[in-house]
């Protein structure tokens, strides 16, 4: 059993906003080196929150409910405080990971917070004219 919570449980029987949005403002994509398991986000922004979030992950039970709950937590925010997100903090609300799947965890909040670099660059390029 990869959890120790029933949270975590939950968030890897039953993860939220799986998928993927097709015209999403900003995607994140990372790849974990300790096992090779990818994680993508995306991202939908207005008025500079991000009102929609969905994911798609290719890794472990730990790795799924991670990106669950990360795109739980940053469901709503404003960019600024989905920058705050920490790979700590998304541990902690899943109720602790076990010692051996802390490195999954560490997925999670880097690819959230690729995705709003993406979308700050692409927001950046267009304020710029450029696109
Ligand atoms: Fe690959 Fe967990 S074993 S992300």
């Amino acid at each position: 059993m990869p959890f120790y919570s029933e949270k975590g449980m939950d968030h890897w029987h039953q993860p939220r906003n799986v998928g993927e949005i097709p015209d999403a403002d900003g995607i994140g994509e990372v790849g974990n080196p300790v096992c090779g398991d990818m994680m993508t986000f995306y991202i939908k922004v207005q008025d500079n929150r991000i009102v929609d979030i969905k994911f798609k992950t290719f890794g472990c039970g730990a790795a799924i409910a991670v990106s669950s709950m990360v795109s739980e937590m940053a469901k709503g925010k404003t960019i600024e405080e989905a920058l705050k997100i920490t790979n700590e903090l998304v541990a902690q609300e899943l109720g602790g990971l076990p010692p051996n799947k802390m490195h999954c965890s560490n997925l999670g909040a880097d690819a959230l917070h690729k995705a709003i670099e993406d979308y700050l660059k692409k927001k950046e390029q267009k304020d710029a004219g450029k696109v």
